[in-house]
């Protein structure tokens, strides 16, 4: 028996202004982002903006539903929307913020474990590592590649064996 290890590396931002300029733009998109966002049932309005290779910016937000778990996340509602319509357009970055009672959350949002996947999915799509942001009230966290997110990913290549 072996025990093996894997490191997490993150850099730790104490405000927006701290970030570089083009994670600043897209962490505001992202902010703005959660006005759309439909949690009735949640009360927690969460918002995502993409910085794609060709520059665009595209925001997503929660969409909840009566029937619960028809509703979508903000980072996958971001996300398939820029891959139905920009499909071979990489994901640079992308910015996620979370508002509870019309405040950002103290600790930084993490994605869910459906939207790693398929941030890990559209980073494979992309052939190259993804900026992720994450913002909270006391601090602002950036990884850089979503291995970082999901070391033990479902990578599809199962399926090739089939
Ligand atoms: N939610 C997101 O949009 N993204 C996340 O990363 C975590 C959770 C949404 C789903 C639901 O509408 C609400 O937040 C509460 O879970």
């Amino acid at each position: 028996m072996k025990i093996a290890e894997k490191k997490l590396r993150y850099k730790i931002y104490e405000s927006i202004e701290e970030l570089p300029e083009n994670l600043q733009l897209l962490l505001k998109n992202a902010r703005k982002e959660t006005q759309n966002a439909f949690a009735p049932y949640s009360n927690f309005k969460v918002g995502a903006a993409l910085q794609l290779e060709n520059q665009m910016i595209i925001g997503g937000n929660n969409q909840e539903n009566a029937a619960f778990p028809s509703g979508l996340c903000a980072e996958r509602t971001a996300i398939f929307y820029a891959q139905s319509q920009y499909p071979n357009v990489p994901i640079d970055a992308i910015a996620i913020t979370a508002f509870f009672k019309d405040k950002i959350t103290d600790e930084t949002i993490k994605p869910c474990g459906a939207c790693c996947q398929v941030l890990s999915e559209a980073e494979k799509r992309g052939g190259k590592n993804m900026t992720i942001v994450l913002d909270g009230q006391k601090q602002i966290e950036v990884i850089e590649g979503v291995n970082m997110l999901l070391p033990f990913r479902f990578s599809g290549e199962e399926l090739k064996h089939l």
